[in-house]
């Protein structure tokens, strides 16, 4: 059975685990494949929450296997923290949990260095989450990293490598100015995490050929999105990986061909956090009424995110890059209160209208956003069982901009306020 793709198209925090979640309820394997604990998954089920970083939202399920594979960079201790969660909240996970031996560690001395770095560039800052993913990934590329397979070594061997691999890295440290990380006590807590996780380290290419074959059904789980992909999105103010549909290729180490559903996620407005263009920010009281109503705080560093209206030109160039099959439209009950609605239609260029994204990060900033203004609904979306007539125009609106159907529709955090309009189906169990 092919895999099921699911593909932030904005800039990232568009909900994505919500959907995962949902749309896990079917599936036997749930993969993310790039990026790493700077993402920030938050599912509530019945009343409690979790806050995911690094393992798949499906682990909830305990039908389904995770992935965290080949494209990814794991900071093995904060792994170590989120299994740790999961055992206080008893989700048992043994056996559940697979990590690929290609995926690369995000050691720390990547975090120190990416602070470091952020540090130095002072007004130009990228805004990163201090996760440590861009020297990961500087590491990967420039083939110097440790990967995962790595933590399969005799003990002996293991700690040779560490123990080389910050010496390296301190002397490049000490040239950014940066102090020096203590190679006996990074030694000594990766040898540890290292024995602890060992059992869930392999191979999972052959893990995911396999489920293929045997008709299985997969998810793959893209984190970040479209917008802050390396090469995609509006760099240089991205995240290091490749987070549209591309990335899911070669991170999860799938055939294209594998690949026949593309779920293209997109918040009912847009955030951003961290610098970089965004068209259609508003940064006086509608941000900061989007802002309350949506609860637009990262989950990873905290931090307030930028807010602004849906804009369909970044939508519509995320759609056709990804090949999106559908659309999952989320966060629709926070526009509930707004008598008017905004939807940017175009760029406005000099005399030009653009309707992808420009690739000259100096034309996107000078583009002006090209607005209609829609009526609001003015009611609670979540409170009937059929939307409001200008809600569902709006979504239609949307589908028309995008050229692509929505699917799916949430509307608050609960895991059933989900309208699934494939199969025509609201769960009963949304409150009144
Ligand atoms: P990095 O991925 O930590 O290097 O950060 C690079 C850029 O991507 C920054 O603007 C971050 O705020 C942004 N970013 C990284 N991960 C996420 C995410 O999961 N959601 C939203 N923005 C993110």
């Amino acid at each position: 059975m092919p895999a099921t793709l699911v593909i932030g198209c904005q800039w990232g925090d568009e909900g994505k685990a919500k959907i995962v979640d949902y749309l896990a309820r079917d599936a036997e394997y749930v993969v993310r494949f790039q990026g790493g604990a700077n993402a920030g998954h938050t599912v509530v089920v019945d009343g409690t929450r979790f806050a995911f970083h690094l393992v798949p939202a499906g682990i909830l399920y305990p039908h389904a296997t995770c992935i965290l594979a080949g494209g990814m960079v794991i900071d093995p201790l904060a792994l170590s923290s989120e299994l740790d969660m999961l055992t206080e909240k008893r989700v048992d996970f043994q056996g559940r949990i697979l990590i690929s031996e290609q995926a690369h560690v995000v050691m720390p001395y990547h975090i120190r260095m990416d602070r470091g770095m952020e540090a130095r560039r002072g007004a130009s800052s990228i805004g990163t989450t201090g996760r440590g993913i861009t020297p990961a990934y500087m590491d990967k590329v420039g083939r110097r990293g440790v990967r995962m397979g790595d933590f399969l070594r005799p003990r002996a061997s293991f700690e040779k490598l560490i123990a080389d691999r910050v010496r390296e890295n301190n002397r490049a440290m000490k040239a950014l100015g940066l102090p020096a990380v203590p190679v006996a006590d990074t030694v000594h807590a990766l040898s540890e995490v290292a024995r602890k996780i060992a059992p869930f380290i392999t191979d999972t290419r052959l893990v995911l050929w396999s489920a293929l074959d045997r008709n299985k059904r997969v998810l793959c789980e893209g984190a970040q999105g479209t917008l802050l992909d390396v090469d995609h999105g509006t760099y240089p103010y991205v995240t290091s990986s490749s987070s549209s549909a591309g990335g899911a290729v070669t991170g999860a180490g799938l055939p294209p061909s594998a690949i026949d559903r593309v779920v293209g996620i997109y918040k009912a407005y847009c955030t951003r956090v961290g610098n970089g263009p965004f068209p259609t920010e508003e940064k006086g009281k509608t941000g900061d009424l989007l802002r309350k109503i949506g609860n637009e705080y990262g989950t990873t560093t905290g931090r307030p995110r930028r807010c602004g209206w849906f804009d369909a030109v970044a939508g519509r160039t995320a759609a056709r890059l990804n090949g999106i099959t559908e659309i999952a439209l989320t966060k629709l009950d926070v526009l509930d209160p707004f008598s008017a609605i905004k939807v940017c239609t175009g760029y406005r260029s000099g005399k030009k209208r653009l309707h992808t994204v420009p690739i000259s990060l100096e034309t996107l900033t000078r583009c002006r956003p090209e607005y209609e203004e829609r009526e609001g609904w003015n009611r609670s979306v979540a409170r009937d069982t059929e939307l409001p007539d200008k809600a569902e125009a709006y979504v239609a609106r949307i589908e028309s901009l995008l050229d692509c159907r929505v699917s799916l529709i949430s509307m608050g955090p609960e895991r059933l306020a989900v309208i699934d309009r494939t199969h025509k189906r609201r769960p009963a169990t949304i409150s009144p």
